[in-house]
């Protein structure tokens, strides 16, 4: 599975005219876009225009029909794709984080490297640790999902993804099912983590969010990319009209 021909100053993720389609309806008409190691790429669209389905099929959790999905040179959509391996490399955060009610904050984030990468259990928590102060809810190690709100939840998540210290994490509007108070916490998480030069691809709905964090918008509407460009050319000069009217109606 590894790739020992791809280097850094290729494309991390490079998706090529991916098509994709549930029965008879096509979601994906030929989307390509590539993003390198370090960049932060937000995509943004209407409802049904296929951001979840494209980030899914990013670590094989959708099939696609037609097109390639590489990540660090290796295709995923392949019948040798070795998921484990993709796994290891692509950390996902969804906008439900389904944490373990039963497992407190750290047992969740000391789970996979357990069970997955056969870590021991004090190496394995003391990772464990530190990515929980990482995501600022250092004292919530012993609480239990119950005991925390959605934004402290949700930060449990990405630290739970991040300890299979993945190359690229994907988060698929994260903050979408938070209240209000604890959407900022979470995004100040990301914001941490891009800024140390994690790689990362946003669904997002929070627009000044992504104005400030990404390198490059990208948006779909009904299964294409429709425009996109560096935030500032993106959100000020748009010009398909399907951006602007998507833009004047939330920005
Ligand atoms: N498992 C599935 N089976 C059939 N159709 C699906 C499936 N998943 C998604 N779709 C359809 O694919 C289209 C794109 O869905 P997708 O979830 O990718 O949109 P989205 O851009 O993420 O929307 P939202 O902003 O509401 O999350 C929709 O028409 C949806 O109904
Ligand atoms: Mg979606």
């Amino acid at each position: 599975m590894p790739n020992d021909n791809w280097t850094p100053d290729q494309p991390l993720v490079s998706i090529k005219d991916v098509r994709k389609s549930f029965g008879s309806l096509e979601v994906l008409k030929g989307v390509s876009l590539d993003v390198m190691k370090g960049e932060v790429i937000c995509i943004i669209g209407p409802s049904g225009s296929g951001k979840s389905t494209l980030i899914r099929c990013i670590n094989a959790l959708n099939d696609i029909q037609a097109g390639s999905i590489t990540v660090e040179g290796q295709e995923v959509h392949t019948e040798k794709l070795d998921k484990l391996e993709l796994r290891k490399k692509v950390g996902m955060v969804f906008q439900q984080y389904n944490l373990f009610p039963h497992k407190t904050a750290l047992e969740n984030v000391m789970m996979a490297p357990i069970k997955v990468l056969r870590k021991s259990k004090a190496e394995a928590e003391q990772t464990a640790r530190a990515l929980i102060k990482k995501v600022r809810l250092d004292g919530k190690e012993g609480a239990y999902p119950g005991e925390l709100s959605g934004g402290q939840q949700q930060r449990v998540a990405i630290a739970r993804s991040l300890a299979m210290n993945p190359d690229v994490m994907l988060f698929d509007e994260v903050t979408a099912a938070l209240d209000p108070e604890t959407v900022k916490e979470v995004l100040v998480t990301i914001k941490d983590l891009a800024q140390e030069g994690m790689t990362c691809i946003l669904v997002t709905h929070e627009m000044g969010f992504a104005r400030e964090i990404a390198d490059h918008i990208y948006f779909t509407d009904r299964g294409v990319i429709v425009e996109h460009g560096p935030p500032a050319t993106f959100f000020d000069n748009a010009q398909d009209p399907r951006t602007k009217e998507f833009l004047s109606q939330i920005l």
